[in-house]
């Protein structure tokens, strides 16, 4: 990044001017498929906007994923009476929506359930902060942890929207850490009795020599275990896990000193350095003390920076698969760069470094 560039300024202005006036945040703005507004991403940028004191910014986000989930109410309710087994796109609530909060109409990967965990946690969160009650939003809380109720043990794309025929312990993870903080504020036990029996599957056969995996009964990891245990996290920094999936990601999936791969078979645009995940992995380093090793992470992070202040979703250096980078431009354009969950992320583990 450019000496004059001040990136946390940046982030805040990318994030801001990325808010449609639905409240909806965009993927990016520059980069044609991700014109949609995902739960995930989204998430972890209200948490973010939230972090920074714009939480004008987080709650118009969290009243238009409430409004998604309220028009869907039928579709919860038809789910509650049995869902059918072979679930399609028209069951479930989706991945990502447009900004108006409609369904987009290319084929995509629209059954992913942690998004919906991710967003009761940065719900739960935002209320905290703000010392605001859930009032209005209540019923979309409660309709989106029925939801998962319901759904929790059927498989479902992961965090990058592949695999949808297995079960990801990380997903899982999330789901809980939604369900246990929406109890809290709806004052029901319930939740909190379901998300203690997912954890309990969660770790019977989501883990791997102690740190949690890609795959139920797999020896495979996957950075999305710190989407899973990090700024919206679904376990203290305490728990066993925490430490030895730490371990491990750094062991295998980080490269240059501070970016992180997705998984080491990831091709898409040959499999680069995240930036969500980095700053993930700065976050936990810092919730750990460990303020040397996040700050160092967070430099990395800085120094992928455009001359602009603009952060890529990716870094395309010490690709995994470099062959398949050519084919993913020709298809989609240059790696989606500014991208709001790059900033968002940065911003959270910038302050988690410098706390
Ligand atoms: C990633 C998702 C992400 C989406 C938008 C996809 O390529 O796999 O995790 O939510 O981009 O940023």
């Amino acid at each position: 990044v450019s000496p004059d560039v001040d990136l946390y300024r940046a982030s805040v202005h990318v994030i801001r001017r990325g808010q449609h006036d639905s409240g909806a945040y965009v993927a990016s703005p520059t980069f044609p498929t991700y014109r949609y507004s995902w739960i995930q991403d989204g998430s972890f940028i209200a948490a973010a906007m939230d972090e920074v004191g714009e939480h004008d910014s987080a709650a118009a986000f969290h009243r238009w994923v409430a409004g998604v989930v309220v028009r869907r109410r039928p579709t919860i309710e038809r789910l509650e009476q049995g869902p059918p087994a072979q679930l399609t796109d028209a069951d479930v609530l989706h991945t990502r929506y447009t900004l108006e909060g409609e369904e987009g109409s290319e084929r995509w990967a629209n059954f992913q359930m942690h998004g919906y965990g991710l967003w009761l946690s940065a719900l739960a969160g935002h209320l905290e902060r703000t010392r605001g009650t859930a009032g209005e939003l209540l019923p979309a809380m409660d309709l989106a942890a029925r939801y998962l109720s319901v759904l929790w043990d059927r498989p479902c794309f992961d965090c990058w929207e592949e695999f949808p025929d297995r079960r990801h312990p990380a997903t899982l993870a999330m789901v809980t850490g939604g369900l246990r903080r929406t109890a809290v504020l709806l004052d029901d036990a319930g939740p909190d009795d379901l998300a203690q029996r997912i954890v309990e599957r969660m770790l019977a056969r989501g883990t791997t020599r102690g740190s949690m995996a890609k795959f139920e009964d797999a020896d495979v990891v996957d950075g999305s275990a710190l989407l899973a245990l990090g700024p919206l996290a679904a376990f203290p920094p305490g728990h066993p896990l925490v430490a030895a999936t730490v371990d491990r990601v750094e062991a295998e999936l980080v490269a240059e000193g501070g970016g992180v791969y997705r998984y080491l078979e990831d091709e898409y645009y040959g499999g680069g350095l995240w930036l969500p995940l980095s700053g993930s992995l700065a976050w936990i380093h810092a919730a750990f003390g460990r303020t040397d090793r996040a700050r160092a992470i967070v430099r990395w992070m800085e120094d992928t920076a455009d001359a602009d202040g603009n952060l890529p979703e990716q870094v395309s250096r010490e690709l995994l698969k470099p062959d398949r980078f050519q084919p993913w431009v020709e298809r989609w354009g240059p790696v989606a760069t500014p991208l709001l969950w790059s900033h968002a992320m940065y911003l959270l583990a910038r302050a988690a470094a410098a706390a």
